[in-house]
């Protein structure tokens, strides 16, 4: 059956010179032989010669979901509805497997398998005849995975997202995934519930297909795949079981195959000004402290260049306005109903934040796309002159102990800024003595050691968690006080490490610091009984030692080999610990940043 598409020729007449990539395989005069092989290979599930040879574009399906990756799951169904739009837009749809990501089941972290999906889709999206791909994004590094991996090829990419899981619910009151369980443990420690009743309490919070219904980094991540204009507008926030999200998923299909005979490439999309509009998004929305270290591996990969720094320039100012655990109150299908990304973008707008003219996946701008986006429900997202907080973005510190790390100073409780930031003479900064755990499980095993002598002018240090010492950086920085204090009505201390911390935390944590322990940074050096001083308003963070001490330590460290930690465990944690970098530049796999746009004839 013949059922040629409506523009077929359109890649040719547009520019007589480009043709898809896709002709390279199945139309190719040149190589006769090679184009039998391939099209005889590729027919044997029932695609016929026509078709593959009409100049059509082959859309890829990159399937991020699977039963391992219960977040991204769904896109097994949504792929059906994407299939159908590209059929209904006239390209070939080719749906493969991507190396999966569950946050939740990796171990020992879900941040050591971001480079390796990474690196597998390059690899497919190179080598194989896809003139175009759909990016099936969700739980939090598939997200940063898939837009890497697009934007080192750069063939025309379009990113949808599953959708966050339908709201949880534990006697009508909201229950947000990934925050729960700090909340559940607690109630469990008093007594209120028991196991059995602390599980039903953590699973209320995952009542449906979906990713996590709060703002943890899946939500943030695929706000900012649609800031960034790499998703169709509004498509971001539609939880996964809506009707539509299929929707949108047949319309992500249809589009695509229109941005192949556009030639719409990530890296026309990705620019300098999409990514500082993510920024002023991502503070906005109360984004993850994860954003930062995957919108800079994807600036690199896509050659913008982009500083930790940025972050805090673009970013530190903007207020908080969507209302979301942790920080706030509501859940992923609230935030859908008050408009999602498009009506805080269109807030932004109103205030000359964004720029508007970054161009988007639907071939539109920013501006085109959201200035008359608006707030459905202002409980849910402020309004700009009403936000939940003000200055909700990244303070970025250095000093001694590190070049750079980060800290969002928006989630400072009172009790916290009363207990060490109450100098009238030094309002911001505090000194505090350095307790310092070498790794997570050091932590467990010694928290509630007296001997530590842990108290409230403590400061708790986490090393040994970063791309190198727990291969992938481990999502432990922020620590509970020792349960000696709690009973002392003190549960937070201030906690710095070079790991990350979870999306789903509200911990005023000082973290991602660069370079790690084990990269020979300064928190190597650093001992348990030193003074530290902070200064929030001057942006550092020291040991209060002699540079002449420090160098006496670092010589000793070097003496002994370098700051120790654990062994690889698989050929993938040597091979990631042999070329990652610090978290401060995205932790990316440095051989990989010199191939960009690799697809580019
Ligand atoms: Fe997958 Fe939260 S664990 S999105
Ligand atoms: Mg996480």
């Amino acid at each position: 059956e013949k059922t040629p598409s409506p523009n077929q020729n359109a890649v040719q007449e547009q520019d007589g010179s480009r043709q898809l990539r896709s002709k390279a395989w199945f139309d190719n005069l040149a190589n006769p032989d090679m184009t039998a092989l391939y099209l005889e290979r590729y027919m044997n599930f029932g695609l016929s010669q026509e078709e593959l040879q009409s100049g059509r574009p082959i859309i890829g399906i990159a399937q991020t979901g699977s039963d391992l990756s219960p977040c991204n799951r769904h896109h097994l169904e949504l792929a059906k509805r994407v299939r159908e739009g590209i059929r209904d837009a006239g390209g070939i749809a080719i749906e493969f497997p991507v190396h999966p990501i569950q946050e939740t089941g990796k171990r020992p972290t879900a941040g050591l398998d971001r480079n390796l999906s990474y690196l597998g889709l390059v690899e497919v999206l190179y080598g194989y005849p896809l003139d175009g791909v759909v990016l099936t994004i969700g739980c939090d590094k598939t997200t940063p995975a898939c837009l890497m991996a697009a934007a080192t090829v750069n063939i025309p990419a379009i990113a949808l997202s599953v959708g966050p899981m339908l709201n949880g619910w534990f006697r009508g009151e909201r229950t947000g995934s990934g925050t729960i369980v700090w909340k559940a443990r607690e109630m469990m420690a008093r007594g209120e519930i028991d196991y059995q009743g602390f599980v039903k309490l953590v699973a209320s919070s995952a009542p449906s297909t979906g990713y996590c219904n709060t703002m943890g980094t899946a939500t943030t991540m695929n706000s900012l795949a649609e800031a960034l204009g790499m998703q169709l507008p509004g498509g971001a926030a539609i939880p996964a079981p809506y009707r539509d999200r299929q929707e949108v998923s047949y319309e992500t299909g249809l589009r695509i195959v229109e941005m192949v005979r556009e030639d719409l490439k990530p890296s026309d999309i990705l620019t300098k000004d999409a990514f500082i509009n993510a920024i002023r998004v991502n503070s906005a929305i109360g984004g993850s402290t994860n954003a930062p270290i995957h919108l800079n591996a994807l600036a690199r990969h896509v050659g913008v260049e982009l500083t930790v720094d940025d972050w805090q320039t673009y970013g530190e100012e903007i207020p908080l306005l969507v209302n979301l655990q942790p920080a706030g109150e509501y859940l992923g299908e609230d935030y859908y109903h008050a408009g999602g990304v498009p009506a805080v973008m269109g807030e932004l707008i109103k205030h000359d934040l964004l720029n508007t003219s970054a161009m988007t996946v639907n071939g539109k701008t920013v501006g085109e796309n959201y200035t008359t986006a608006t707030i459905e429900d202002d409980k849910v997202i402020r309004p700009f002159e009403r936000p939940l907080r003000e200055r909700a973005g990244f303070r970025v510190l250095r000093g001694n102990l590190f070049s750079s790390a980060i800290m969002k100073t928006s989630v400072i409780s009172p009790e916290f800024r009363q207990r060490y930031l109450s100098n009238p003479n030094d309002p911001e900064a505090f000194v505090g003595r350095a307790v310092v755990f070498d790794g997570p499980e050091d932590y467990h095993h010694r928290i509630d050691d007296p001997a530590l002598a842990i108290d409230a002018s403590t400061i708790l240090f986490m090393r040994g968690a970063g791309p190198i010492g727990y291969p992938g950086a481990a999502e432990v920085v922020n620590m509970r006080a020792p349960d000696y204090l709690l009973k002392q009505g003190i549960s937070s201390l201030p906690c710095i490490g070079d790991g990350r911390q979870s999306g789903t935390s509200g911990s005023p944590s000082i973290l991602n610091a660069s370079p790690e322990a084990a990269a020979g940074g300064g928190l190597a050096l650093l001992k348990t009984g030193d003074q530290v001083r902070i200064d929030l308003k001057k942006g550092t963070a020291d040991i209060l030692i002699s540079d002449d001490e420090l160098a006496e330590r670092r010589k000793a460290l070097e003496a002994a080999g370098g700051y120790v930690y654990p062994e690889s465990q698989t050929p993938w944690q040597e091979i990631q610990r042999t070329y990652v970098g610090q978290m401060e530049t995205g932790a990316v796999l440095e051989p990989a940043v010199k191939y960009q746009r690799i697809a580019q004839t």
